[in-house]
Order: structure tokens, then sequence, then C-alpha cells
């Protein structure tokens, strides 16, 4: 009731509002003051003021908690009226008071919770990929259309009661995150329990562009936009080495047979009419070929092309690379349950060894220079706009 008292907040005089501020934020100090001297030592992300300036709030919940208000610039433009508004992202401080929410700087040390430095290291690690994505698309918008069709948000999933939208690149951890945003959902109660075509067929997560154009428009806006990426080549080995060697009789038939006939000199009967046992030497001349005998296919799509980042402004790029604990720090910011982590699953082929950077340079080892060159080109703007260094020596 208090809540609902809350969406006429500006109708109340300003003495009411000052005695329940008051009320609340005394019985707030009194229930946490066992925790203080954890929390300063703990202190967080991002900031160095004195904790009592600071204010920490369950982003994207309103009403906020009484102590808190939400401040003007939360407030989002376009659709307005209270249900509109939201409280701060996770780590925004506010001046009002310091409120200290036990979930987000966990006392205990459950895995998931993250030192204060290493929050802060990832804040600041996560705002210069923000940084540089701007820089790099302000420098190419020439060449992008600046309106937002459906067709820009094909790949993003959408996790209403945590307002996050999370744009899926295959290979790069999407089956685990899918997973945490069916647990959010409150589709499961654990990740553990989903299973992997569950995951991928079940269609429980809804599409962005499932909705109309308003409701496109509105997630646009106010959600937590999210996107992980990985290292653009050994993306690409991962996709092949699950596509292409192991049985599948979707790709084999749709891109394995194709490729096979095209590239392949005096290609056998069997081989031609399974799409068995296309190697990756064929597979790379598919992908630079200008005329390929088959489209691509999300799994090796390079993800700036997935993800339209120039256009949807992500507010959390992270890396498959450190994907454990960006995306827990993610889920720590975002208000998830605290004991809800990102499980780390093998779906395919469990037995098999994970891609690495050396395998991938293994399998780079037999194609040509040439072909090396023509690669990392085609990927380029991947590893311009994620800040992926070269990788190979001989590369220009
Ligand atoms: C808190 O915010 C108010 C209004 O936004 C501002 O006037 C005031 O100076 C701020 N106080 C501190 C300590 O930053
Ligand atoms: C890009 O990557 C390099 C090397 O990994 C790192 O030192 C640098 O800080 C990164 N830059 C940005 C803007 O993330
Ligand atoms: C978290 O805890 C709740 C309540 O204790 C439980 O229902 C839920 O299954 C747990 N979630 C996970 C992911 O373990
Ligand atoms: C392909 O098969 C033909 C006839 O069997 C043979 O003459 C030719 O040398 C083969 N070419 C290659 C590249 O193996």
């Amino acid at each position: 009731s208090l809540y609902r008292k809350g969406t006429d907040i500006r109708m109340l005089p300003c003495s009411f509002w000052f005695l329940l501020l008051f009320a609340a934020g005394g019985l707030v100090l009194f229930i946490h003051l066992q925790d203080l001297s954890e929390m300063v030592q703990q202190q967080g992300p991002g900031d160095d003021r004195p904790l009592r300036q600071r204010c920490l709030c369950v982003p994207h919940q309103w009403p906020c908690s009484p102590a808190q208000s939400c401040q003007p610039d939360y407030i989002s433009a376009g659709s307005g009226g209270p249900k509109e508004r939201r409280c701060p992202a996770g780590d925004r401080p506010l001046n009002t008071s310091a409120v200290l929410l036990p979930h987000i700087f966990s006392s205990s040390s459950a895995s998931g919770s993250l030192s204060a430095d290493r929050w802060k290291t990832l804040s600041r690690v996560l705002e210069a990929r923000q940084q540089l994505m701007k820089e790099i698309c302000a420098k190419y918008k020439s060449s992008i259309s600046r309106t937002i069709t459906r067709h820009h948000v094909a790949h993003i999933y959408v996790e209403d009661k945590y307002k996050l939208l999370y744009c899926q690149v295959p290979k790069a951890g999407c089956s685990n995150w899918k997973r945490t945003l069916m647990v959010l959902a409150g589709q499961a109660s654990n990740a553990q329990s989903i299973k992997h075509d569950t995951v991928h067929y079940g269609n429980h997560l809804k599409r962005l562009d499932s909705f109309d154009r308003q409701g496109i428009m509105r997630r646009l806006e106010t959600y937590t936009k999210v996107v992980f990426v990985r290292e653009p080549l050994e993306r690409l080995v991962s996709a092949y080495r699950d596509k292409f060697e192991n049985p599948n009789n979707y790709y084999h038939s749709l891109f394995g047979k194709p490729i096979i006939s095209k590239y392949r000199v005096n290609a056998s009967k069997a081989a031609l009419s399974t799409g068995n046992g296309v190697t990756f030497q064929e597979f790379v001349q598919y992908l630079l070929d200008v005329h390929r005998p088959v489209g691509m296919d999300i799994h090796w799509e390079p993800a700036n092309q997935l993800c339209n980042p120039c256009l949807l402004d992500y507010d959390f790029i992270g890396k498959f690379e450190n994907m454990e604990e960006e995306s827990n720090f993610l889920l720590r910011r975002t208000g998830a349950p605290r004991n809800l982590t990102l499980p780390n699953f093998k779906d395919r082929n469990p037995s098999a060894e994970r891609t690495s950077m050396q395998i991938t340079q293994k399998y780079f080892a037999q194609v040509s220079m040439w072909e090396r060159q023509r690669m990392y080109d085609f990927y380029y703007m991947d590893y311009l706009m994620f800040n992926y260094s070269k990788p190979f020596k001989d590369l220009y």
C-alpha cells in the first residue's frame, strides 16, 4: 500500500514525504548497522566518494525503496508516466542518503560476488569499451542507417522482469545466458534444470522483434542492453568445429553439400550426397567467395552485424574471454537474486576441448597467408569495435 501511495508522489505535501524519508532512513540504518563496517571495506563501484554520500539502488525497479528517490534523468523520456520510472542503475551514485543494499555487496563470499577492487576495475573496463565503441561508430557513421527496424533487433532476447535486452551472438556463451534469462524470468528455478534443446528451440524467451514498434522502442530506451562478444576468428573456428566436425544433418545438408560441390575437386558421391566432412580450408574458401553458393549463418556472421552496436548503443559490452566474472558483475548490478550466477555448461560435444586461441591457430595454419589476411579483413569491424588485437603476427 505504501507503494501504491508512492505513485501519487507529487501530490503529497513535502513535510509528509520528508518525515517518511527520515523514518525509513533511520530504519534502514538501524537494520544495516551491523553490516556497516563490512560495507565500508567493500565500498564500491568506481566511485571514490565517502559512502555516506552514495546511494545504491536496485536498478530498474519502481517504486524505489522509500529512502531513495528517482532523479529526473532516470525518468525515461518518451512514453512517460510513473510506470515508466525506474531507479538508477546499480552503480550510479545518488546523493539522497546512504541506502545500503546487502544483496549488491554481499557480505558472504558466495560465488558470483566480487571484491570492491574487481568491481571498480570492471566498471572502468566496461566503460572504456563503450567509449571505444562510440568513437569507432562516430568515425564510420556515414555508412550506417539511423532508423531502427525490426531487422536490427531480430537477435535480441527480452527479459521484462529485470528489464534486460540480450543480443545473441552464437558461440560467445549464448546458451548459458539464455538459461540465465529463463531463470530471471521465472521459467525455471535454476539453470541446471534446463536442457540444451529447451534453451534453443523451446521458444520460451521473447524476441524483441516480436513486439510492435512502440514496444520495441520503449524497451530499447529503458532496458539494459547487453551483448557478449568473442575473439572473431576463435568464434569462427568454434562454429566450424561445432557444425562440421560433428554429426549435424541440418548444417551438413544445407551448407556442407554446396560447399563440397563447389570447392572440392573430384568429390566422392558419398560426400556430395551427405555434405559430411567439409574441411576447414573449404569452409574458409566459402566464406571468402564473393559468389557464395549458400548464404551466411548467424554462427559465423560478424557480431556487429548481428547486434548493430552503432545503432543500438549497448549499455554492457561483455567478453566471452572473461564471461563468468563479467556476467556475474552484470547480474549483481541488475539486482538479480544473489544465488543466481552464470552457469558454465558446454552443451555440444562436451568431451571435445573448448576452442582456444591455440586451437584457432592450428586451424588457420591449414590455410594460406593470403586467406588468413582475408579472414581478418572479413571480421575487421569486429576487431576494431570490440578491441581485439591481431590474432596472427603476419597480418597487416
Ligand atoms: C545533492 O543534490 C542536490 C540537488 O540535486 C544538490 O543541490 C546538492 O548540492 C547535492 N549534494 C551533494 C552533497 O552533492
Ligand atoms: C584495448 O585492448 C588493449 C589490449 O588488450 C587494452 O590495453 C586497452 O585498454 C583496450 N582499450 C579499450 C578502450 O578498451
Ligand atoms: C535461489 O534461492 C531460491 C530461494 O531460496 C530458490 O527457490 C532458487 O531455486 C534458487 N536459485 C538458484 C539458481 O539456485
Ligand atoms: C580427378 O579424377 C580424374 C579421373 O578420375 C583424374 O584424372 C584427376 O587426376 C583427378 N584430379 C585430382 C585433382 O585428383
